[in-house]
């Protein structure tokens, strides 16, 4: 297949999830094998993809703002481009019009594709969203990694939950799961290329089962942690309600999965929960947390907290302060509500208002990040574990990595060590991350 787009430069630009940036990995190798390459800057090249996010209105105007950006590129040359991803899937026929002058619109199932779309005429728009309900393998070596140290892997995608809140099921479509060997094969093949640290992905990872011998989520997680070289193992995202005993067991047996765990809460009162459709209360929720620190005392964990959920009153939201305050996570992600199409919940009334939920974010992230200082002070002085990643963003002057609770670690250090576990003494922090000096080991 090589060498028929060898003309043609590209870039991805890619928003969202996890699963979209090892997507866009996927895509850029895909291109390479037939030939295309990859450029630096979207103003340098032929092609450009937009891989899409919808989760969140905030998320799916990152595509028309840079639809707006794309209109300034075309007036210097022409640009091919294509719109893929979860908008794509959802919004795919209104981005072929004139408006938005798109040139084709690939949904998450459909990327095997691009390189026929490529050769045709670029006058001939085209869209293909159409769902598999088996899992299409890609070769497993054909991704372009952005990291030499850390990679995703996908075990499963789509979602059958239906939260009321989520346009995932609509984006994804219904479950379906990687099976385990090729999923082997691939970090077998990221082990040998000298990755250390693998993550496992998908919408609701711990559902996963091998379609051809039936073997569960610990079975996978076993499997993973037999493959030699890979040191760390990770997997998000995980619903409560599938999170079983078993896998915290397989956790706790296996010394290369983390302690580390993002179990997305959402809301701390049982009452929204049930609106949400989450299928746990609060108390099962603080259960599962209270069992895991049991089982390990060092577990760091993470999860999701929505804001202005329709309906939330006040004392519902103190709820979710308190569930913050009780289970002192090391880091969430919060957001406000914002109703998505075809969703249960965009049938309620979104009814408080824009500035009420800006106040209960605020709220929440202002407590979390008092949450996170003390945390990060009880850590100076002490010596942590780092897997060293590359050098920090804004202080390139020093490189940064994660501890095995990943939370952030920038450090100075001497040498290159740039794919290596080494032994970080903690001499600073800030709410997001630590900071500190390399020692030897
Ligand atoms: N499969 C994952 C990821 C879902 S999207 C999971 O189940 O956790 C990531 C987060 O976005 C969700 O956990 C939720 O907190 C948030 N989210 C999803 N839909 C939302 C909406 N309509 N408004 C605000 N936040 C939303
Ligand atoms: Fe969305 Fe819920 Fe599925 Fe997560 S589990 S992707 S929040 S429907
Ligand atoms: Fe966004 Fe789709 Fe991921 S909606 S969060 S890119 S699954």
């Amino acid at each position: 297949m090589s060498g028929e787009l060898e003309n043609l430069t590209f870039f991805v630009q890619t928003f969202g999830c996890q699963m979209n940036e090892s997507d866009s990995e996927r895509i850029a190798g895909i291109l390479c094998r037939a030939g295309a390459t990859k450029a630096a800057r979207p103003e340098d090249s032929d092609l450009i993809i937009v891989n899409t996010c919808a989760v969140r209105k905030k998320a799916e105007e990152k595509l028309f703002s840079y639809i707006g950006r794309l209109a300034q590129i075309k007036k210097k040359k022409p640009v091919r481009v294509g719109v893929v991803g979860c908008v794509a899937q959802l919004r795919g026929l209104e981005l072929l019009e004139k408006k938005y002058g798109m040139d084709f619109v690939l949904g998450p199932d459909n990327y095997a594709e691009l390189p026929d779309i490529l050769r045709k005429s670029p006058a001939e728009k085209h869209i293909s969203t159409a769902w598999s309900a088996e899992w299409h393998e890609t070769p497993s070596d054909l991704a372009i990694h952005e990291s030499t140290v850390s990679a995703f892997v996908t075990v499963m995608e789509g979602c059958d939950n239906f939260c009321a809140y989520c346009v995932v099921p609509f984006t994804r479509g219904r479950q379906k799961y990687r099976p385990l060997p090729s999923i082997i094969r691939e970090i077998e093949e990221l082990s040998r290329k000298g990755f250390k640290e693998i993550q496992l992905l998908g919408q609701n990872v711990n559902s996963y089962r091998d379609p051809q011998s039936g073997g569960s989520f610990p079975d996978l997680l076993r499997a993973t942690s037999r493959v030699e070289g890979i040191e760390w193992i990770r997997f998000l995202t995980s619903h409560p309600k599938n999170f079983t005993l078993e896998i915290a067991a397989t956790m706790e047996g296996e010394k290369k999965i983390c302690r580390q765990l993002h179990l997305p809460l959402q809301s701390g009162a049982t009452s929204v929960l049930k609106r949400m459709r989450r299928s746990y209360t609060r108390k099962e929720y603080l259960e599962k947390i209270a069992f895991l620190r049991r089982l390990m005392p060092d577990i760091s964990l993470s999860t999701d907290i929505i804001v202005g959920f329709p309906g939330e009153s006040e004392k519902e939201f103190e709820e979710s302060l308190a569930v913050l305050r009780e289970v002192r996570f090391a880091n969430i992600f919060s957001f406000r509500y914002s109703p998505r199409p075809l969703t249960r919940a965009s049938e309620l009334k979104d009814d408080v208002p824009l500035e009420e939920k800006g106040r209960r974010l605020a709220e929440v992230q202002a407590l979390q990040k008092q949450i996170q200082l003390e945390n990060h002070s009880r850590k100076v002085g002490s010596v942590i574990k780092v897997l060293c990643l590359g050098l920090a963003k804004r202080t390139p002057h020093l490189y940064s990595g994660r501890n095995e609770g990943y939370e952030v670690v920038n450090f100075l250090s001497q040498d290159d060590c740039i794919g290596t576990f080494i032994n970080v003494r903690v001499t600073g922090f800030g709410p997001y991350s630590l900071y500190g000096e390399r020692i030897p080991v």
